[in-house]
């Protein structure tokens, strides 16, 4: 069978591009190899700009963003002894919103289905092709065991960082920029009532720890561990040590509960340029990665799908393939500031492994001279925000 947009993969990326194209009545199949519950019930950041949150209410996707998020209008850097706010507000004009990425997932699938979207969960057996033709394919076996092959004008790989789009490019015709980092995240959901208003960046000579909320009665809270550290080694009340420890050096105290989720997240930056190879495009985690100190990745996703589907209008319209090299160089340009602002934020808060204490007393220089001066606390406010003239 035919549709104008395939779509490998369903989560906020694809799905959104899957919705803003039929929102111009343009035709799409999104396929992922994991079922609907898999990815609603996998963790993570949950903070969305002003632009992601526009999105979402202006094309029609939910207004549940609104009714069951929350707004933020600045955020606590705390270091040397105290915490800092910065005030998106004050400063830039602009709030983010606290909604999990799990909820903008679930408003995304239900809108497609209640739009009559074709989104099919749970495929095995996935393989693209004939990708530098103008007729890309996408073979996949549905979750009854059925066997398609779908060819499109267009093939889109939104299937995240480990993309079986992105290694379809040969080596010849793409540069991948890549950085490690010494260091994870150990995250936790816990049943607490928040420990703050809002969110807590909190740099200390024990570590990098962030405190942040989800509900009145849940709460997620993340502690810089090692990469490799194992979380069956971590009990609740080593967990609450840590995280106590990191948070008292700055005068704040944590309300613990039960903890009912314990992950280790990596980090990476990563980026694969031009994000387009013939009929293909890549989109989100699949074209960019970004450490999640500032929580860029899905709004950096969000941001591209919007670019996206305006390219891919124009392309599938003029029966032409040019707009997706413009489509690279618009979402590139906000893919490296936000690679820029998630690297700064991870080393400017993050202990690394052998710093010494000329390297912490450094760092707590560099964050009071960003919450000492306007100029400095603006710049901030407006990277973590999402940039303005951009939103
Ligand atoms: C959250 C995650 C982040 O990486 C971040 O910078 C802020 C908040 C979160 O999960 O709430």
């Amino acid at each position: 069978s035919r549709t104008r947009i395939g779509i490998v993969g369903a989560g906020p990326a694809g799905l959104m591009l899957s919705h803003l194209l039929a929102v111009a009545g343009i035709d799409s199949v999104a396929i992922d190899l994991r079922s609907r519950e898999e990815i609603e019930h996998t963790h993570r950041a949950g903070i969305l700009e002003q632009g992601s949150v526009d999105l979402l209410l202006d094309s029609g996707v939910s207004d549940r963003v609104h009714r069951d998020g929350y707004r933020h209008d600045g955020i606590e850097l705390a270091f040397g002894g105290g915490g800092h706010r910065i005030d998106f507000q004050g400063l830039v004009g602009a709030s983010t919103q606290l909604y999990p990425q799990t909820d903008v997932f679930i408003d995304l699938a239900d809108a497609r289905e209640r739009d009559g979207g074709d989104v099919r969960f749970g495929v095995t057996d996935v393989s693209v092709g004939d990708l530098t033709t103008d007729s890309p394919v996408m073979r996949f076996t549905d979750a009854d065991g059925s066997a398609h092959e779908i060819r499109c004008d267009f093939l889109v790989g939104a299937d995240g960082s480990r993309s079986l789009c992105r290694h379809q490019v040969p080596d010849s015709e793409c540069t991948q920029y890549f950085r490690e980092y010494p260091f994870a995240w150990f995250g936790i959901l816990t049943e607490a009532p928040p420990s703050a208003p809002e969110l807590i960046y909190n740099h200390s000579p024990h570590g990098f720890a962030l405190i942040s909320q989800r509900t009145e009665t849940l709460q997620r809270m993340y502690f810089q561990c090692d990469p490799t550290e194992n979380v069956d080694e971590w009990s609740d009340d080593r967990i609450w040590e840590q995280l106590q420890r990191r948070l008292n050096a700055n005068g704040y105290t944590l309300k613990e509960g039960p903890i009912t989720s314990k992950t280790v997240l990596p980090f990476r930056s990563f980026v694969q340029e031009p994000m387009h190879y013939g009929h293909l495009v890549l989109a989100g985690d699949a074209a960019h990665t970004v450490p999640p100190t500032g929580a860029k990745g899905l709004n950096l996703a969000l941001a591209d799908v919007r670019v996206l589907a305006e390219e891919l209008e124009r392309a599938v319209r003029n029966k032409d393939a040019t707009p997706l090299a413009t489509y690279t160089q618009r979402a590139v340009a906000r893919v490296w500031k936000a690679q820029h602002f998630s690297y700064w934020m991870t080393t400017m808060l993050h202990t690394l492994p052998d710093a010494t204490p000329f390297d912490v007393r450094r760092q707590e220089g560099e964050l009071a001279s960003v919450t000492g001066s306007v100029h400095g606390s603006t710049y901030l406010a407006e990277c973590y925000t999402g940039w303005p003239g951009e939103r």
